[in-house]
């Protein structure tokens, strides 16, 4: 990258970086059960509630417990469970007219990071209702309160639940596209380890990446908070700890709700701090091929971890050691060695596969230079790409090195 764009990039970053504790983030307030949610709703007033989610998550019968529990609170309820992975501009508007029909006054969102991205652009075009979602991608674009809305997260995952981003895919470009905003930060999270236990094991693993690649890429970028680097600390420790138990055992309560912490805490981190190539490649393969988001996420990591190089290998080290994988006697490029092995090593335990080869060459150009628009000037990264320099990860996730 040249000189000037290099120097564009970090002062964005570093402007961004000193509005840092200006900002107004905010955690979501925590509940642990349905009739929390119940009776948060009649204290708030609220009389007809839409409940978002999707097809498979309703036939598994996850949403039944919540159903009956607004059904004795006298809550009235919609619900909306077209939602498909990656979810799509059609999904919001239709989310929207199904919260008018149901004259709702707030939103439950209960599913994966696609249903509460969803929710969560619907409510932005209920506040909205002037503004398409296009017109409201990227930074700062809501700036107007949503309607109440209460994540139920049955993944972990992509700490949606937490974060200030709704990613959407244009239903006729398949551009995927974040829209970043305070408003977009839930108010209220139940985490339920019980709704995650029937996750099948593909998704408990790809999703657990995301989660994981959510802590690396908030850690290693230069854009961090005391706050932020212990939670992705606290986030990759858990996930190395219990994410195979997760894995080879789905009924393990125990590390199934470790997981869903561990995500949670990777979104705080990553919300204030960032994602960074992995992710704005990954989107790309998710808005042309569909590609589930946490698959992309894990196949990518390593290639582009090891992209990055020296730069990051004393904070890749540090976070080896505080996971407990390998001793602090380790020298720095061993440890940061060591650390990309595990995550890779992770990745074979979980048969998640070393290459994405659906990707089409001549797609290639095209969309890394999507990926270098999401991430430049944006995400504070390690080492500046150009989207040409960005290519060749594509080559790599499709062929491997
Ligand atoms: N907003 C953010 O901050 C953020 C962060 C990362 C990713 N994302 C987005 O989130 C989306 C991916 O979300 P995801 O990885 O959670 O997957 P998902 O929501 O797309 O769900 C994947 C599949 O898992 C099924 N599923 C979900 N929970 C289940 C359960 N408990 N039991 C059985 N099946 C279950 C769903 O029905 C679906 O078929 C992508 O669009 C990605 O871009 C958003
Ligand atoms: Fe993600």
């Amino acid at each position: 990258m040249n000189i000037f764009k290099k120097a564009y990039c970090r002062i964005y970053q570093g402007v961004f970086r000193l509005m840092l504790p200006l900002l107004p983030y905010r955690e979501p307030k925590i509940l642990k059960t349905n009739e929390e949610v119940a009776s948060l709703l009649k204290a708030k007033g609220k009389q007809s509630v839409l409940l978002v989610t999707d097809k498979g998550i309703r036939r598994l019968g996850l949403t039944k417990k919540l159903e009956e529990e607004l059904a004795s609170a006298g809550v009235g309820l919609s619900i909306f469970d077209d939602v498909v992975p990656n979810p799509t501009t059609q999904n919001v508007s239709d989310c929207v007219k199904a919260y008018k029909e149901g004259g709702c006054q707030a939103i439950i969102a209960l599913g994966g990071g696609s249903v509460m991205d969803c929710a969560k652009a619907a409510g932005a075009m209920v506040a909205k209702p002037k503004k398409s979602l296009k017109q409201m991608k990227g930074v700062l674009k809501v700036r107007k309160k949503i309607p109440l809305l209460i994540a139920v997260p049955t993944t972990a995952g992509t700490g949606s639940e937490t974060t200030l981003a709704a990613v959407i895919t244009d239903s006729e470009t398949r551009h995927k596209y974040a829209i970043n905003d305070f408003p977009l930060i839930p108010r209220y999270a139940l985490l339920d380890a019980n709704l995650t236990v029937g996750l099948p094991k593909h998704i408990t693993s790809t999703t657990g990446m995301d989660a994981l690649t959510h802590a690396i890429e908030a850690y290693i970028g230069r854009s961090t908070t005391k706050h932020t680097r212990q939670c992705a600390l606290d986030a990759v420790k858990m996930i190395f700890e219990n994410i195979l138990k997760a894995y080879n055992n789905g009924s393990n309560l125990q590390a199934r709700e470790n997981m869903l912490l561990a995500s949670y805490k990777a979104g705080v981190a990553f919300t204030q701090s960032y994602v960074g190539y992995v992710h704005a490649i990954a989107h790309t393969l998710g808005g042309e091929y569909n590609v589930a988001h946490g698959l992309a996420n894990a196949v990518i990591l390593p290639y582009v971890l090891k992209g990055y190089g020296r730069k990051i290998y004393k904070k890749l080290w540090e976070m080896g050691v505080y996971a407990g994988l390998f001793a602090e006697s380790a020298s720095i490029e061993e440890g940061a060695k060591l650390f990309i092995e595990k995550i890779e090593q992770l990745g074979r335990e979980m048969n998640i596969p070393l290459v994405l080869d659906m990707i089409e060459q001549d797609d290639i150009p095209s969309l890394a230079s999507t990926a270098e628009e999401e991430a430049n000037p944006l995400y504070p990264v390690p080492v500046l790409y150009t989207a040409k320099e960005l290519e060749r990860f594509y080559y790599e996730v499709k062929n491997g090195l």
